[in-house]
């Protein structure tokens, strides 16, 4: 496990955006696994920026989300959707056939997951997966739990990540109590992996995932096992973190 420290939100959001642009120089036609939240969006941003400079080439990138709300439209401004096309794909020359985010307009939560576990497949597996951290450790929408969840499935979310999520919505009634989210497995088998977090909030859960024992518990924890893991992270973030 790599440990970037940053100085700070933007210098995180480089660091992040450096890896991704040199994942795609090195590999023009690479799967890149894509997150929502708030995190990631300034390192969307800077892809974008590169991107109108002449610097990065989407043309054969393929991508595939973590996640999605069950029962929100694609035209919902909450949906991830819609949050993947308004912070990165209409900016970008990627083709909008090649990218692909769980079908949260499927009632059938069975053969939505199953269909979004295919794409993966077909395409080869995911090159580099970008994750945001959730407040309890959550990655995708993996929540703590008593096991490690697998493959794309349908999950409850728990209470504070409704809480936390409803920020974004005028009430907290209106956040959905569902998604479908790739699994454990499904992040795991990617053959790399950037993790962003930042702020004093996510302080004592990047302790605890990147430092802590592993356990579906703190579901991020479960990064330590993978081979290539790169975590960047600002001071704030890194600041309970057993480290200088
Ligand atoms: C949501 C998403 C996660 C994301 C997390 C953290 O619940 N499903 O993929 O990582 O929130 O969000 P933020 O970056 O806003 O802290």
């Amino acid at each position: 496990m790599k440990i970037i420290k940053a100085k700070d939100y933007q210098d995180m959001s480089r660091k992040a955006a450096n890896i991704i642009s040199a994942q795609i120089i090195m590999k023009p036609d690479c799967v890149l696994g894509l997150a929502t939240g708030s995190t990631p969006i300034e390192t969307y941003d800077q892809l974008i920026d590169w991107y109108k400079k002449g610097d990065l080439d989407f043309s054969q990138v393929s991508s595939v989300n973590l996640d999605e709300y069950r029962g929100l439209s694609h035209t919902d401004p909450q949906s991830y959707y819609y949050f993947m096309h308004e912070h990165l794909f209409k900016h970008v020359n990627i083709r909008e056939e090649a990218t692909f985010v769980p079908d949260g307009t499927n009632p059938d939560a069975e053969a939505a997951c199953a269909a979004h576990e295919e794409i993966i497949k077909k395409l080869g597996g995911i090159d580099l997966q970008l994750l945001g951290l959730g407040n309890n450790g959550h990655i995708g929408f993996n929540e703590p739990s008593e096991a490690f969840e697998k493959e794309t499935h349908c999950v409850d979310l728990t209470e504070s990540t409704i809480q936390a999520n409803s920020r974004f919505f005028d009430s907290i009634d209106q956040v959905p109590t569902q998604a479908y989210t790739m699994g454990i497995k499904s992040i795991m088998m990617a053959k790399k992996i950037l993790i962003v977090a930042n702020g004093e909030g996510k302080a004592d859960i990047v302790a605890r995932a990147f430092w802590g024992p592993v356990t579906p518990d703190v579901p991020a924890s479960i990064l330590q096992m993978h081979p290539n893991v790169t975590v960047v992270c600002d001071e704030a973030a890194l600041s309970k973190a057993p480290i200088k």
